[in-house]
């Protein structure tokens, strides 16, 4: 399967990249056929090695549309895997412990980062079993993902949620200054990084009964993190005890998160937010943010939200996908 490349040029897509004054987090500049992501202007030139990514069986991949709780996804099955090791899990970032597969494609990394694992992770060298986040959708991943069959774990979550969440994501680290709304245009026209979101979530929902696949929801995440905790765990083949279930519990906190410097970003979000003189003021702009389900009903009209149901309802029908709701194992 060859992969062709269209530049957008519909003048949504055009606002949205001129609204995008920094380039921490660019906006989407092609879309790539057959899967019809949105990548950015930097995916070209790696979408060769993406693509032929040497895979091994016993890699363990977290993959999601943006915002949907991959961070707190990542955090859940490095500690599972690796037997709750909160000692290393402090000592070492999460960017480190699983870093972020096409990474190449979003940052042009800076000479400052001198983070070994992020470069390692594109050249496949690092320690295994090795463990990725990625934002690709299915068709876009390793050809060998398909031979190989490592585990993939993917974790869906409300797209109303996930939009607003991505909102934020912009002005923080693209710099967006646009609207709340013309952002929410772009959303809903699958013009924004990583879009289409409902193919997104559908092409792996398909996946959910493959023994590698598991199909994971924010939703069910916070109304019972320990049972998505020895979900995770089965499908890892891990035992936790159940003393071990109820720490990592207590460890995937929100507050726990969002004060934890191994996983929050905090250090570059304050780098981001001094650098281009943000105004901080409504407090949103954080990488471990609101943390709700449901968030969205303090920042949508219910105009908006009417706009977004009938959006997932088109995309929805003849399909058995109901959002919050798992499946598979
Ligand atoms: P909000 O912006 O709605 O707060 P991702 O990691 O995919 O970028 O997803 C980020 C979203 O997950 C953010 O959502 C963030 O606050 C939320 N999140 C991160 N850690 C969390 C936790 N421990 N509990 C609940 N939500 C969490």
């Amino acid at each position: 399967m060859s992969l062709q490349l269209e530049q957008l040029a519909e003048p949504a897509a055009l606002r949205l990249a001129a609204a995008c004054r920094s380039r921490v987090y660019p906006p989407g500049a092609y879309r790539v056929r057959p899967s019809g992501c949105i990548v950015t202007d930097l995916y070209p030139q790696h979408a060769q090695a993406l693509r032929d990514f040497d895979i091994y069986e016993d890699d363990v991949w977290i993959a999601s549309y943006p915002k949907c709780g991959t961070t707190w996804t990542q955090e859940m099955v490095w500690l599972i895997a690796n037997d709750c090791d909160f000692k290393t899990a402090k000592e070492k970032t999460l960017n480190d412990r699983v870093p972020f597969f096409e990474m190449m494609t979003v940052l042009e990394l800076p000479p400052e980062i001198t983070d070994e694992a992020l470069k390692g992770a594109y050249s496949g060298n690092i320690k295994r079993p090795r463990y990725f986040k990625t934002h690709l959708p299915r068709d876009l991943l390793p050809k060998q993902i398909w031979t190989k069959k490592p585990k993939i774990i993917y974790v869906s979550r409300d797209p109303k949620d996930a939009a607003v969440s991505y909102y934020h994501h912009h002005r923080l680290w693209s710099g967006y200054i646009g609207t709340f709304n013309e952002f929410m245009d772009a959303f809903l026209d699958d013009l924004v990084l990583f879009s289409p979101f409902w193919s997104h979530v559908l092409d792996y929902w398909s996946l959910r009964h493959e023994p590698n696949i598991l199909f994971n929801t924010y939703e069910e995440m916070k109304k019972d993190l320990p049972g998505v905790i020895r979900r995770t765990a089965r499908f890892l083949d891990r035992h936790l005890s159940e003393q071990q279930v109820e720490q990592l519990a207590q460890h995937l906190s929100f507050s726990s998160m969002k004060d934890n410097p191994a996983v929050n970003n905090e250090k570059y979000v304050q780098e981001e937010i001094r650098r281009n003189q943000m105004d901080d003021r409504d407090g949103q702009l954080r990488f471990v943010r609101r943390g709700e389900a449901g968030g969205w009903r303090a920042e949508m009209t219910p105009e908006l939200a009417e706009r977004f149901e009938e959006w997932t309802r088109r995309h929805l029908e003849g399909t058995d996908y109901r959002i919050g709701v798992s499946g598979g194992h």
